[in-house]
């Protein structure tokens, strides 16, 4: 398969057309940014620790029945992935209280929740992916009913099936972003399961293992990442 040229770049990885026009080249790239972009580096080896930690999470959720967009691995840096039309909602899962979440309410990092929390984002960055509830999301056409429901489905299993992942290896799944899109009428997750999009802290200890260590410089990133890539693959 060829691939074709740039679709669309992003803040951390490029999408590319290829000779399928159903299927595209998602590029992981070793940019980090945060606070919507207004801070930015170069991360060394971000791009491959991000794409086999986004494999290897995938390949899991896989196991639990979950469609997803990934068809191959093509190099250290690259996914072949079913070509979709991402849904402009993220969903994000909670188990514990953290970032903006604490900020929203008052609260205090690490209050664990009786029960997952699910909430909708609305993908823009002019407005800094603001909160939205399901019937602003339906009203204004970003997805329909349906898609909801699904989305909250798979998502709750997501968070189902990665937070047992992560445990097996001491580490909390504190909450995670997913992205879904669509395909010839149906829904995959898409995107990235990385620690750019979720909070990963050490069981016992509460060191995280995902980009809150570069929002607020709390150690190189560089070398966190590829301790929890060293860490799931025993390497
Ligand atoms: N299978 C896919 N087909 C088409 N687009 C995809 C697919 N998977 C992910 N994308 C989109 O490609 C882009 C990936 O780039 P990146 O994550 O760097 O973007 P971003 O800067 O975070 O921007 P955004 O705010 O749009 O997510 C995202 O917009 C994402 O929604
Ligand atoms: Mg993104």
């Amino acid at each position: 398969m060829e691939m074709g040229r740039l679709l669309y770049e992003g803040k951390s990885k490029k999408v590319f057309e290829t000779s399928d026009p159903d299927r595209v080249v998602v590029r992981f790239t070793d940019e980090a940014t945060a606070f919507n972009a207004k801070k930015r580096a170069t991360v060394a080896h971000k791009a491959r620790v991000n794409c086999a930690i986004s494999v290897r999470l995938f390949r899991e959720v896989e196991q639990a029945g979950v469609r997803h967009h990934v068809v191959e691995q093509r190099s250290e840096t690259d996914l072949l992935c079913e070509r979709v039309e991402i849904i402009p909602v993220e969903v994000v899962v909670r188990n514990v209280v953290a970032g903006s979440f604490a900020r929203r309410y008052g609260l205090t990092d690490g209050q664990p929740l009786h029960r997952p929390v699910l909430e909708w984002f609305y993908k823009s960055d002019a407005l800094d992916d603001p909160l939205v509830g399901d019937d602003a999301v339906v009203c204004l056409g970003w997805a329909a009913e349906w898609e909801l429901q699904f989305m909250r489905e798979a998502a709750l299993t997501v968070n189902q099936v990665l937070t047992a992942f992560w445990a097996e290896h001491g580490i909390d799944l504190v909450d995670a972003k997913y992205e879904f899109g669509r395909q010839n009428g149906r829904l995959l997750l898409a995107d990235e399961l990385t620690p750019d999009g979720s909070r990963l802290w050490e069981q016992g200890t509460g060191r995280p293992f995902d980009k809150d260590v570069f929002r607020k410089d709390l150690a190189d990133l560089s070398e966190t990442y590829r301790e929890l890539l060293g860490r799931i693959t025993g390497g």
